[in-house]
């Protein structure tokens, strides 16, 4: 298939374009760099010995999205292009509603004026808001949410359905992913943030290599095994994978689907900090701090939709992800730079 990628040089985009190479699949990307670098994208070649086609845009812009879809001939798109942090987005709710809503209606269009039908879109578990139960099923109410971020996800999925009722030739994946972590395991890619992270994985990684002093762990008395929050960690490659499949479904399909990607298993804070110590034969200074505002106790998924519909399950484990999440960090310590 011919897959356009929107933010395919971002974090989880660039895995997936790994993986879609790999299968024989044809890339294009479409980036503005907002949140990434074009070394990833030398990078993502040099990793799978092949070249894809690329484009400096944004993809909310119309006209060129037009153009970029009048001169390929897209079989399928999967959107990753957007803004990802929650606080950000409480501080700058509009610059996320501009751009993580405009470029999912633009894109929609252009697939309308262009014959194009199928479409996978990163969602979120966000979009779950405070569990009710868990684990969490695709048929639990998804509107509860706490950030403009999480709204932009709720938004665009409803977006989505609206299109799919409207024109019967449509598809669409919305996955939800749950928590990404680790990267691909050569160390040439991997989750580069801009400033102190805000997510456990890549803190501890700076910890561990002694850019931030220690990790604090946000709150001990949650009514979980030891106390910290628990979370569904899944390895980047995994979900790259999962996207594969998705495109696969999508194209066999009609109509909107929402499907969890997570491993459905449950790890807690302390358990990601004694695993990256122990893998990774590292000292990792920490300490209990206060809870995070906002932050829920348990949160992983059913999986059983992805497995059933998709044929896909997670099969990378908490080790491989604690490996793999520091052997990119100790050989990249300025990340692309
Ligand atoms: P990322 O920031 O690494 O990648 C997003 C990419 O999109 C970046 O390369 C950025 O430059 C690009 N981009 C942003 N807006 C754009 C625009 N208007 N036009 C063109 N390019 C644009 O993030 P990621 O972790 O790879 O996440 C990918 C998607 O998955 C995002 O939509 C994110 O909200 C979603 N998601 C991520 C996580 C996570 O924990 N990483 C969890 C759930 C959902
Ligand atoms: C984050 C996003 C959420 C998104 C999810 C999946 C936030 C607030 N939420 O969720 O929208 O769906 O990723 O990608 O960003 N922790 C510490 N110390 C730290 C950092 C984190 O103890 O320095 C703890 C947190 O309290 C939490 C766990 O680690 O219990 C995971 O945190 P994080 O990586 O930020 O992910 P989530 O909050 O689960």
């Amino acid at each position: 298939m011919k897959v356009l990628l929107t933010g395919g040089a971002g974090y989880i985009g660039s895995h997936t374009c790994i993986e879609l190479l790999a299968l024989g699949h044809d890339v294009i990307i479409v980036d503005n760099f907002s949140n990434s670098k074009p070394e990833a994208l030398n990078r993502i070649r040099e990793i799978s010995g092949r070249d894809f086609k690329f484009y400096e845009a944004d993809a909310a812009d119309p006209e060129a999205m037009d153009r970029i879809f009048a001169e390929n001939e897209i079989d399928c798109i999967i959107h990753f292009a957007g803004l990802k942090a929650v606080g950000e987005s409480c501080h700058i709710p509009l610059r996320y509603y501009r751009n993580n809503l405009d470029s999912t209606i633009t894109l929609l269009e252009a697939m309308e004026k262009h014959g194009v039908n199928n479409i996978v879109f990163s969602s979120s578990a966000t979009v779950y808001g405070v569990p009710e139960r868990v684990p969490l099923t695709e048929d639990m109410p998804a509107y509860k949410t706490s950030s403009p971020y999480g709204w932009t996800k709720i938004m665009s999925e409803q977006i989505f359905r609206d299109a799919c009722a409207a024109n019967p030739n449509l598809s669409v994946v919305l996955l939800r992913y749950f928590n990404p972590i680790g990267a691909h395991e050569s160390g040439r890619i991997g989750e580069d943030p801009n400033g102190i992270p805000n997510n456990l994985m890549p803190y501890i990684s700076q910890v561990a290599i002694g850019k931030l002093p220690k990790l604090g762990v946000f709150g001990n008395d949650y009514p979980t095994p030891d106390g910290t929050c628990v979370r569904d960690y899944i390895h980047v490659v995994d979900l790259a994978k999962g996207h594969a499949k998705a495109i696969e479904y999508a194209a066999a399909h009609k109509g909107a689907e929402a499907i969890n990607l997570g491993t459905g298993i449950g790890y807690s804070v302390l358990d990601i900090v004694n695993s990256f110590m122990k893998v990774n034969d590292i000292d990792l200074p920490y300490e209990i701090q206060g809870r995070r505002d906002g932050d829920v106790p348990e949160c992983y998924a059913d999986p059983s939709k992805a497995r059933e519909l998709l044929g896909w399950v997670a099969e990378k484990g908490i080790e491989d992800m604690c490996r793999d999440s520091w052997n990119w960090q100790k050989n990249n310590p300025k990340g692309l730079d």
